[in-house]
């Protein structure tokens, strides 16, 4: 028999469909259907229970449906959003990432007037940049409420900014008071079918970090403090001021560590070029008076993206790294990553000697690794931003 206490309070499955699957809708708004004010009253009445910071309820929201006015928001909309459509205009028939979502925004900068309605959350206050938590801060949760309670009604929306480069002109035409931020615009419309799916983002256990910034966690565990079993890992990420395919090369050549880290000394391929997959190289590694070479197996090869590598055995390897590029506008993040293996390496051994001290053997051993890690993150951003 369940016990009763330990049932969760909602369908968590159902809950979570809704939270998975409210996508960012623009061409499949249903322009031709008219909503009604009693559903954006519904939508607005369950976004308010969002928190508000000292519990003052300064939020409001304008909805637009007048097609005079509506006009001129998709004008001001147009001239702002122009850079999409050459952006979706470049990126078309390519297999960039983001091609599909610069061709559905270009959409949306011709077709923003015909929503049946635009709801603008705003808030009273005006974001001084203290830092401090304040007013403006507390639209985003309110205003991300607004778009579940559309989807759970079938109705769907895209959260907009483009307006707020056109603040002066935006108040003007709505009559909004000086003192009020208005912070995003929702063409909002009923959708066209229901069914939207989750994307795929990055899990949780690569950008959940436990108890110092960049500690992370393969799998969880049920003690709740680091374990081998748990797969304990290390991530260090820089922005850098250089495209992704300057990068590359300094990534996805393993002797670039040994330049500006103290562990690694040497590095050398022990495979034939091209490299790739199963490609495997030595590295010569240096603590204190302890030299030792560790045999290593490229087990991902994705050019301009992804150089990873296990060491010892790439069926069990002792540690996994990993170096992943992202292209953030004209710039790079670069994530260096590693997973210390259950096996083939020194720290496990040790840690598991004493379970007492299992956490801070890991722990220590993670410190010296980031340390190393950041070092060569670092010099690869002064290395590629120099070569600009
Ligand atoms: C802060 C923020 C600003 C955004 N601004 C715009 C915008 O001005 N125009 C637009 O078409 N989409 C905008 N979006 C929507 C994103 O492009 C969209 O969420 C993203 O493509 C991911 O799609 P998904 O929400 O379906 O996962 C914005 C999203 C956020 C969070």
């Amino acid at each position: 028999m369940s016990d009763p206490d330990s049932a969760p309070p909602f369908d968590v499955a159902e809950a979570d469909r809704l939270l998975t699957t409210t996508r960012a809708v623009r061409r499949r708004l249903d322009t031709s259907r008219d909503v009604p004010d009693q559903v954006l009253f519904e939508c607005i009445d369950v976004a308010e229970q969002a928190p508000t910071g000292g519990n003052v309820a300064s939020r409001r929201w304008l909805v637009v449906r007048r097609p005079d006015l509506k006009q001129r928001l998709g004008e001001l909309y147009a001239e702002s959003g122009a850079f999409m459509q050459t952006i979706a205009e470049r990126l078309d028939g390519t297999d960039h990432p983001q091609a599909e979502v610069f061709a559905s925004s270009a959409h949306l900068v011709e077709h923003f007037a015909e929503a049946p309605a635009l709801v603008i959350a705003g808030i009273w206050g005006r974001h001084d940049d203290s830092g401090r938590p304040g007013l403006f801060d507390s639209v985003l949760q309110s205003a991300w409420s607004f778009n579940l309670a559309l989807r759970a009604r079938g109705l769907g929306s895209v959260w907009t900014t483009m307006l707020n480069a056109r603040e002066a002109e935006l108040t003007e035409i709505l009559g909004v008071p000086p003192g009020v931020t208005t912070v995003v615009t929702f063409p909002v419309g009923y959708t066209i079918g229901t069914d939207f799916r989750p994307v795929t983002r990055r899990p949780a256990n690569e950008i959940t970090y436990f108890e110092h910034w960049g500690n992370t966690r393969a799998r969880p565990t049920p003690a709740g403090t680091a374990t081998v079993a748990s797969g304990p890992g290390v991530v260090v990420e820089v922005d850098i001021d250089a495209r992704t395919k300057a990068v590359w090369p300094l990534v996805s050549d393993p002797t670039t560590p040994a330049g500006f880290e103290n562990e690694l000394e040497a590095a050398e391929w022990t495979s034939s070029a091209p490299h790739g997959v199963g490609s495997t190289f030595v590295g010569t590694n240096r603590i204190g008076d302890r030299v030792w070479d560790i045999t290593n197996h490229v087990t991902e090869h994705i050019e301009g993206r992804v150089f990873e590598w296990g060491t010892v055995d790439p069926d069990d390897p002792g540690a996994v790294w990993r170096f992943e590029l992202e292209e953030v506008g004209p710039r790079s993040r670069l994530r260096f990553s590693v997973v210390i293996g259950e096996r083939n390496n020194l720290t496990a051994p040790m840690a598991l000697e004493n379970p007492a001290d299992e956490a801070k053997v890991l722990a220590g051993r993670r410190k010296m690794m980031r340390a190393a890690m950041q070092a060569t993150a670092e010099g690869i951003k002064a290395a590629a931003e120099g070569a600009n």
